[in-house]
């Protein structure tokens, strides 16, 4: 059996359990219990932003560490952890309907129009749904070259996403430092791989 056909099924868990985790939790405040705080709507949507960009920049990352690290088969990953990205933003985002808005649709189109970062946070969810929506086979197969040049949208998603966190910190700029940096390293390794040999031929494991 090929390693990754093992190793797989365990990825696809640990991207799975911090969303049971959360689906745990509005269970227990349902019932009368609270395990998530003082605000559990905005614990519930922090959590869902940060599981939603780690997840983002490890899709991002796979191609770099594909080629540094000379490990082909991390390309097989790449799919599932994108659509694990958009399961994530799926759930930021209904958190965000259900719980901060309280489905109330006339409040929504207000949202996006006169909150710069949702504006931008619901642009990276807008772009993410063709990804989605074309990350099947059938569909690559399909599309051709143009499935690749569409899937280039990773990168405009990636930033946005950064600016989206940019402009939602109060306190710390930890966050938006740390994923800005990842993103930066991930597109110039990307630019630089594509101008100059050197680093095409540069890996780090033989
Ligand atoms: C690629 C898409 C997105 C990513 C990666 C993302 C990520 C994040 C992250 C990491 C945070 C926490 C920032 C901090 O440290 O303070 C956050 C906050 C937030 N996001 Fe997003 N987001 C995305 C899209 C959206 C969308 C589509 C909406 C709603 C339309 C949205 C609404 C919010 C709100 C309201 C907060 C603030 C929560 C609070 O402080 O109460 N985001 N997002």
């Amino acid at each position: 059996m090929k390693p990754e056909l093992a190793i797989k099924p365990i990825v696809f868990i640990l991207l799975l359990v911090p969303a049971l985790y959360y689906f745990y939790a509005v269970y227990l405040a349902l019932n009368g219990e609270n395990i998530l705080g003082p605000d559990p709507a905005q614990a519930l949507s922090l959590a869902t932003g940060e599981w939603s960009i780690r997840i983002l920049v490890a899709a991002l990352a796979i191609t770099p560490l594909r080629y540094l690290l000379n490990m082909p088969q991390l390309w097989n990953y790449r799919r599932m952890v994108g659509l694990f990205g958009l399961f994530y933003v799926c759930l930021h985002l209904i958190v965000f309907l259900m719980f901060l808005l309280q489905w109330q649709w006339a409040d929504i189109g207000r949202e996006i129009v006169e909150r710069p970062y949702i504006t931008i946070g619901f642009a990276a969810f807008i772009l993410l749904l063709p990804l989605g929506l074309t990350s099947f086979k059938a569909a690559q197969r399909k599309m051709g070259r143009n499935w690749k040049k569409l899937h280039r949208l990773v990168y405009a998603i990636n930033i946005l996403a950064v600016l989206h966190i940019l402009w939602v910190v109060r306190s710390s700029y930890f966050d938006a430092v740390l994923y800005g940096s990842l993103v930066s390293i991930c597109l110039g390794y990307r630019i630089l791989r594509k101008y100059n040999p050197v680093v095409r031929k540069f890996v780090l494991l033989k």
